[in-house]
């Protein structure tokens, strides 16, 4: 079958070494990573300080801008950041727990990096409701609608849960939210890039993600989007001279901050990320994300089915359009045989509790999908996965 997409492939050097199924986790670097980062350090070398005054200060919301094209938001209302648990850190410092309304409602599937940031303010009055899974898979829409009420300060959800897959109804837990004076903050790490997002229709209060997994973007580069309309009420305590209205005045005393949204920036920003970044961006943008997901829903069920003739139990959704991007198998050994096809070349990751991870994405073959599930069955078969099960290592 004809499909388009595949001429991006020879963007991506990995492709030609490594069946790469492990975009849920890192996305494959694009060529152009490498010509950005260079003329990072050409500008540097050749202009020095003044590359600050030439572009470097107003990345945060020029790449911002960027995301925000893929994501449907407006010019203006996106900035960059380091990662997503920073920007969790700086929409909670807008907010207090001194009033009645102090309940932060999340699902039990939420990625534990963000869990960490609304648990640790328990301690400042937050009480967090956690809405929790019956079959680790999915999150049940109507009982996490319930947990939402008048006491709601902020619902910090994931659109794709990253140990499934699940796309949650983003919209319908936004109407909810609103409807009791609720704000939702969507974290979409999982799926913009591979899931279509509009942030603005969907009418979300905040969203986050990062760089690293679909829209291969790597490390250093997550963003934050505060709706225009909520922007001049809001006064993070996590701030900066960057959000300042006037920071090379260098006032000193409390903070006046900017009219617009450089008022959610702190510090100096991670300038080589911010070019890195940008490479794929382009790429995603120019591939079109609808593309994408097109293909993305194909290569997904083809997995699942391949899975299932080989009798490997898929550990996602059951309906094709509440999956995202990835398709958990529930393998047994899973840790074991996954360190095997690391060996043998095929990437994927494993997640404890959920099974091995394994993700098309647009610069993925058929093929490559076929090649992945016949050497999971043979490491099985064959007994090939014993050698590791004795290493110990990290989760990467
Ligand atoms: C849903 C989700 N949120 C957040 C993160 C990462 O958070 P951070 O950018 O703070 O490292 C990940 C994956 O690493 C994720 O899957």
């Amino acid at each position: 079958m004809e499909d388009p997409l595949l001429a991006w492939r020879d963007q991506f050097p990995i492709l030609e070494r490594t069946t790469y199924l492990v975009s849920h986790s890192l996305g494959a670097m694009p060529r152009a990573a490498e010509t950005r980062l260079k003329e990072y350090t050409d500008t540097w070398g050749s202009r020095g300080v003044r590359a600050w005054a030439e572009g470097w200060w107003r990345m945060p919301l020029t790449v911002g801008d960027q995301v925000g094209r893929i994501i449907g938001a407006a010019p203006g209302s996106v900035v960059m950041h380091q990662n997503v648990s920073v920007c969790q850190a700086l929409i909670l410092s807008c907010f207090d727990f001194a009033g009645r309304r102090k309940k932060v409602v999340y699902e039990g599937l939420n990625f534990p990096s963000v869990m960490y940031v609304y648990e640790a303010h328990r301690a400042l009055g937050a009480e967090v409701v956690t809405v929790e899974s019956d079959d680790g898979i999915t999150v049940p829409l109507e009982r996490f609608l319930a947990a939402i009420d008048e006491r709601t300060l902020l619902v910090p959800l994931s659109h794709v849960i990253f140990k499934s897959g699940f796309i949650q109804d983003v919209p319908a837990i936004v109407r909810r939210a609103h409807d009791v004076g609720a704000l939702v903050v969507a974290d979409l790490y999982q799926s913009a890039g591979t899931v279509p997002v509009d942030v603005a229709a969907w009418d979300v209060d905040f969203a986050t993600g990062g760089s690293v997994k679909w829209l291969c973007g790597g490390p250093g580069a997550g963003y934050l989007y505060v709706a225009p309309r909520l922007q001049p009420r809001l006064t993070p305590r996590l701030t900066g001279w960057m959000a300042h209205r006037a920071p090379f005045a260098f006032e000193t005393g409390a903070i006046e901050y900017a009219d617009d949204a450089t008022r959610f920036l702190h510090g100096t920003p991670a300038v080589p990320a911010l070019y890195a970044a940008q490479a794929g961006y382009e790429i995603v943008a120019a591939a079109r994300v609808e593309a994408i997901r097109a293909k993305s829903m194909r290569q997904v069920q083809r997995l699942v089915d391949l899975a299932r003739e080989r009798g490997l139990r898929p550990h996602a959704p059951e309906r094709p359009d509440q999956r995202g991007g990835m398709v958990i198998l529930d393998v047994p050994h899973g840790q074991a045989v996954t360190r095997e096809l690391l060996r043998r070349e095929v990437i994927v990751d494993f997640r404890p509790g959920a099974g091995i991870r394994f993700s098309p994405h647009f610069y993925t073959t058929d093929d490559e999908i076929l090649r992945a599930l016949d050497e999971t069955r043979q490491i099985l078969d064959s007994g090939s996965y014993r050698a590791h099960e004795a290493a110990g290592g990290t989760g990467f």
